[in-house]
C-alpha cells in the first residue's frame, strides 16, 4: 500500500509575522519537484491566514495546532475547526502531548476535536505517545493503544486523518527511540487501528520527537513510518527542507 509521505511542521507558540519569510523561503525551494509529498506548516493561529496565502502558490498546506470541539460559542480564547478552515487551513493537530499536559485534554476530548475537524473538512493529525515513566514501566505500547482507542474519530472510516506517534520524552530533547523501536510501535499501531475498524493500510502514521536533518532519512525509511511531525527543526526553512528531502518514498 503506497501511502503519500506527509511532513508537517508544528511551530508551537513560536513565530511573529517576520517568520512568514521562512514559509516564503521554503516555498521558493519546493515550488517544483515535490509533488509526491504533502508539506504542511502549522503556525500559531495568529499567522494562519497569512501563512496560507504565502504557502498556497508553492503547494504548502497549513494547519491549526488545536481546535475546539464546538463550531462556535462562548469559549473565550478558543478557535474552532470551522474557523481554521475559514482561515485557509487544511489540517489540524489534535491531542498534542503539550495540550494533554497543559490543558488536561483527555482521550475523549481529543476524539471530540478529531470529530469536529472531520465535520469542518479538515484532516486531523491525532497525537499519541507515552511519557518517560510509562516507558520505564514497560507500558509504552499499552498507553499508545489506549490513546488510539480513545482518540481516533468516532467513525474511524470517515474523513481524513493521520496519527503522530510522539514519545513525550523525545519531544524537544534531542533523544529518540531506536529505529527498531520506532518501526515496532508503528507496526503495532497499524495492527491496533485495524482492530479498531480503521482503514489501517491507508492511515498515515507519522513519527515525531526530535526529528532533525541528520536523523530524518533513516526514520522516514522505516516501512510503517509515513512521515514526520517536526517541532523545532520546522522553524527554519533550511532545516525543514532537508527533512522534506530526506523522505524515503
Ligand atoms: P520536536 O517537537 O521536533 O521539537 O521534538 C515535535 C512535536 O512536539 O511535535
Amino acid at each position: 500500500m503506497a501511502r503519500r509521505p506527509l511532513i508537517a511542521g508544528n511551530w508551537k507558540m513560536n513565530g511573529l509575522s517576520a517568520a512568514l519569510a521562512e514559509i516564503e523561503a521554503l516555498g521558493e525551494a519546493v515550488r517544483s519537484g515535490y509533488d509526491d509529498v504533502d508539506i504542511v506548516i502549522c503556525p500559531p493561529a495568529t499567522l494562519l491566514m497569512a501563512a496560507t496565502e504565502v504557502g498556497e502558490a508553492a503547494g504548502i498546506d497549513t494547519g491549526g495546532q488545536d481546535c475546539h470541539a464546538k463550531p462556535s460559542g462562548a469559549h473565550t480564547g478558543d478557535v474552532s475547526a470551522d474557523m481554521l478552515a475559514d482561515a485557509g487551513a487544511a489540517w489540524v493537530i489534535v491531542g498534542h502531548s503539550e495540550r494533554r499536559r497543559d490543558h488536561g485534554e483527555t482521550d475523549a476530548i481529543v476524539r471530540a476535536k478529531a470529530d469536529a475537524a472531520g465535520r469542518a473538512g479538515l484532516a486531523a493529525i491525532i497525537c499519541v505517545g507515552e511519557t518517560q515513566a510509562e516507558r520505564d514501566a514497560g507500558a509504552a505500547l499499552a498507553v499508545v493503544g489506549r490513546q488510539l482507542a480513545g482518540s481516533i474519530p468516532s467513525d474511524p472510516k470517515s474523513g481524513s486523518w493521520a496519527i503522530a506517534y510522539e514519545p513525550v520524552w523525545a519531544i524537544g530533547t534531542g533523544r529518540t527511540p531506536t529505529l527498531q523501536e520506532i518501526q515496532d510501535i508503528h507496526q503495532a499501531m497499524r495492527r491496533e487501528l485495524a482492530a479498531l475498524g480503521a482503514p489501517a493500510s491507508h492511515v498515515r502514521l507519522l513519527y515525531g520527537g526530535s526529528v532533525n536533518p541528520s536523523n530524518a532519512r533513516e526514520i522516514l525509511a522505516l516501512p510503517d513510518v509515513d512521515g514526520a511531525l517536526v517541532g523545532g527543526a520546522s522553524l527554519k526553512a533550511g532545516d525543514f527542507l532537508k527533512i522534506i528531502q530526506a523522505r524515503a518514498r
